[in-house]
């Protein structure tokens, strides 16, 4: 089921709709519930992004040690004129996991004439918040906002898009969180909302040196250790569990035999998590798994597109090797 809120008279007067497809809320208790039960325990990383999580998101990618964001945006600056030949005129960009439609701003100065952008996002509030501000430095695109879950696929016949190729632009390397098997899945899921000249715009972090990759996620300044542990508050504060968030701190590793870092929260002395009536016990050292992030060699991207039933159509990556964008486009005849 979707509500539909069209037009400039809207409650969100600035964005052309607002679709909200009511991705499920009631699951974080279950999550972290079957998570904190679990053997190793872990949760998974969609619960990161409330309001303080997203903003500390946002802190993250100006941090010196976080490479991600600024070499993905010189990337996009300096390959803008090649992505609007490919993309032609009038494309309609669509971005799962939009968060503050930061980057989104440098692939619509590349493309020039896009005629509409929509902002996916599970997180409510801040995302119709940044389609608003894009709207308002964008008046000339057709700007909407859609909440919902994009893992669940991409339900976009019923919006009132301009007609022109769509164009998926997936950036931040969110397709590293996903298990491989997932991250397959939520590619194949983005094929449900695409047409024939349709393409994906992907960005994928590289496998390189370990040191580079752990303290882009455990930076100086706290930033990311910070973030993490927002998770304990979350638990705390919205589902009534009894922690001490001091108990825990952050880590970051580099897992070989996975090409990821991983995030854990480890305790630091003996401590529980009671959570609806049951104690989950951690001894010194235990970890609570919170967030995975997969490299990719610009072979193991490919053959993970291709499993998902897409062609590599082009691959750029920065002189350093840091990391790649990716231009997908389906293969339809797999
Ligand atoms: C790391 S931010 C990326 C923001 C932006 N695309 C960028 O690269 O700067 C991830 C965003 O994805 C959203 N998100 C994570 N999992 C999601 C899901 N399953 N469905 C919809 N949005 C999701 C979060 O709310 C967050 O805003």
């Amino acid at each position: 089921m979707t509500d539909q809120v069209i037009g400039r008279q809207s409650a969100h007067a600035l964005i052309n709709f607002f679709d909200d497809q009511h991705p499920p809320l009631g699951d974080f208790m279950r999550d972290v519930e079957e998570g904190l039960s679990a053997t190793p325990r872990s949760i998974p990383p969609v619960y990161f992004y409330d309001q303080e999580g997203s903003a500390l998101f946002d802190q993250i990618t100006e941090l010196p040690e976080y490479y991600v964001t600024r070499t993905e945006l010189d990337l996009l600056g300096k390959i803008s004129s090649e992505l609007s030949l490919r993309a032609g005129a009038g494309a309609v960009v669509i971005e799962p996991g939009s968060g503050s439609s930061v980057k989104i701003r440098t692939l619509l100065d590349a493309l020039g004439d896009a005629s509409g952008y929509v902002g996916l996002d599970i997180s409510r509030d801040h995302l119709i918040a940044a389609c608003e501000d894009l709207a308002r430095d964008y008046p000339d695109v057709a700007i909407g906002a859609v909440c919902a879950n994009f893992t669940a696929g991409l339900k976009l016949d019923h919006l009132p898009l301009p007609d022109g190729r769509r164009l998926i632009f997936f950036p931040g390397s969110t397709i590293g969180n996903f298990e491989p098997a997932d991250a397959r899945a939520v590619l194949a899921g983005f094929r449900s909302g695409m047409r024939k000249g349709d393409a994906v715009l992907i960005g994928a972090d590289r496998v390189k040196d370990e040191q580079i990759l752990v303290d882009a996620y455990d930076d100086a300044a706290g930033v990311t250790a910070a973030f993490n542990l927002n998770l304990l508050e979350r638990i705390r504060s919205e589902l009534g569990a009894t922690l001490n968030v001091e108990d825990f701190t952050h880590k970051s590793i580099w897992n070989t035999e996975l090409q990821r870092i991983e995030m854990h929260l480890v305790a630091q002395r003996r401590t529980e998590i009671e959570l609806n009536g049951k104690v989950h016990v951690f001894e010194v050292g235990e970890t609570l798994h919170t967030e995975n992030s997969h490299k990719f060699t610009p072979t193991s991207f490919q053959l993970l597109a291709e499993s998902a039933g897409y062609t590599v159509v082009k691959h750029w990556s920065d002189q350093a090797e840091l990391f790649s964008l990716y231009w997908l486009e389906p293969n339809w005849e797999a």
